[in-house]
């Protein structure tokens, strides 16, 4: 049963109390669990696995999430047909109107395993579709920026700000099956991809990463992954572990990454971005709701995306000569002027990572 026999009878006296009509359990039951518990309480018993597939169901939108779901749906259903009585009736006879012919199980398992071969050349043949579109996208040099995070952090609410693209965003988990993919515009960088995604959960079971695949392909491809953070979630440290995990797990950890605390109009924050000790971006602090602190964010991602290129006019007094010479050194200088007082005019132009670097204040700075 999963669990003791004197706790499912509480469980079924509850149950009833509670005139509930179905019995949820938060992790997965082997077939003869499921046959068991069924047995003793008259009720339909969903595992985790199950109420995960459902709630993809509901939401998957494309061709390619639903023959996905459909896929993950049937693979996990296949071993756990079976009859609720054992009369196992011969439905057709065999060859000649001899041999004992198949029972109804055995029909619907193999009509199970029929649909499941059907959906996998079907899926072969999108993601073959998906993979010219991804070649296409690289010969063009897209940079691919992929939004990732925990379910409900706010991915499809940001990826609508920035691209009012009308992305199904809603108050619910899981509304964003299907990775989504826009073309857009960044001040400095160019076009880049930006791609919406599904929402991780906690102790997603194997067989479903490996069902979605398709899905975090996109992640796997990317330039940068933008992981989204409900900042003002109680489970906010718990839930960045879940996604660093399964980045781990897909093989996706070594991606260049930028946290995005989200919905900071909650926390009654101003928008901010945290450097690393090289003044790299690090964390973005915005609201995806209200747009606060959304321009900072495309501020970092061009940095990161590594073509932020900054233009400055410079006053350097005589004793700045170091700085002058790494200017120079970086190959930063476009035009130099010495005024009456002796202070050099510069024009420089340089990426904005060295920029900042330059621009460090500290004991040791790179000049
Ligand atoms: P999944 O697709 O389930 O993974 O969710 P998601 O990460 O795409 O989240 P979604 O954008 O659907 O947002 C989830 C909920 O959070 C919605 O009710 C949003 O309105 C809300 N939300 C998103 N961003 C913010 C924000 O900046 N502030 C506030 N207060 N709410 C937000």
């Amino acid at each position: 049963f999963l669990i003791g026999p004197g706790k499912l009878q509480e469980l079924a006296i509850l149950a009833l109390q509670e005139a509930a009509t179905v019995i949820i359990f938060d992790q997965e039951l082997n077939p003869s669990q499921i046959r068991a518990i069924t047995d003793q309480i008259e009720l339909k018993v969903i595992d985790r696995t199950q109420l995960i597939l459902d709630i993809f169901a509901q939401r998957a939108k494309s061709r390619e999430g639903k023959l996905q779901v459909e896929l993950a749906q049937l693979k996990y259903l296949l071993p756990r047909l079976i009859l609720k009585n054992t009369a196992m009736s011969r439905l057709t006879g065999g060859i000649g109107g001899r041999g004992p012919g198949e029972t109804k199980l055995e029909i619907n398992r193999r009509r199970a395993r029929d649909r499941i071969a059907q959906l996998e050349r079907e899926l072969l043949a999108v993601r073959k579709h998906r993979k010219q579109q991804r070649a296409q996208r690289q010969k063009k040099g897209l940079a691919v920026v992929s939004i990732i995070g925990y379910t409900n952090a706010g991915k499809s609410t940001l990826f609508n700000y920035i691209t009012e693209s009308g992305v199904y965003a809603a108050d619910q988990l899981f509304a964003t099956l299907d990775p989504t993919l826009r073309r857009l515009e960044l001040e400095n960088v160019g076009p880049v991809v930006l791609a919406d995604t599904v929402g991780f959960i906690a102790h997603l079971p194997h067989k479903l990463v490996e069902a979605f695949k398709a899905t975090l392909e996109e992640t796997l491809n990317a330039d940068l992954l933008l992981h989204v953070i409900d900042a003002a979630s109680a489970e906010r440290e718990d839930n960045i572990y879940q996604v660093q995990e399964v980045l781990q797990e897909i093989g996706a950890d070594q991606i260049p990454l930028l946290e995005v605390y989200n919905k900071l109009d909650l926390l009654e924050q101003a928008p901010r971005i945290d450097r690393n000790a090289d003044g790299a971006p690090e964390r973005v602090w915005l609201s995806a709701a209200t747009g606060d602190g959304v321009e900072l964010l495309l501020q970092a991602v061009s940095e990161l995306v590594g073509q932020d290129m900054v233009n400055e006019a410079l006053e350097l007094a005589p004793d700045q000569g170091s700085l002058r010479a790494a200017l120079y050194r970086l190959g930063a200088v476009e035009s130099e002027q010495y005024t009456d007082d002796g202070n050099a005019h510069l024009q420089v132009r340089l990426p904005r990572a060295d920029w900042n670097r330059l621009m460090k204040k500290g004991p040791d700075p790179l000049w």
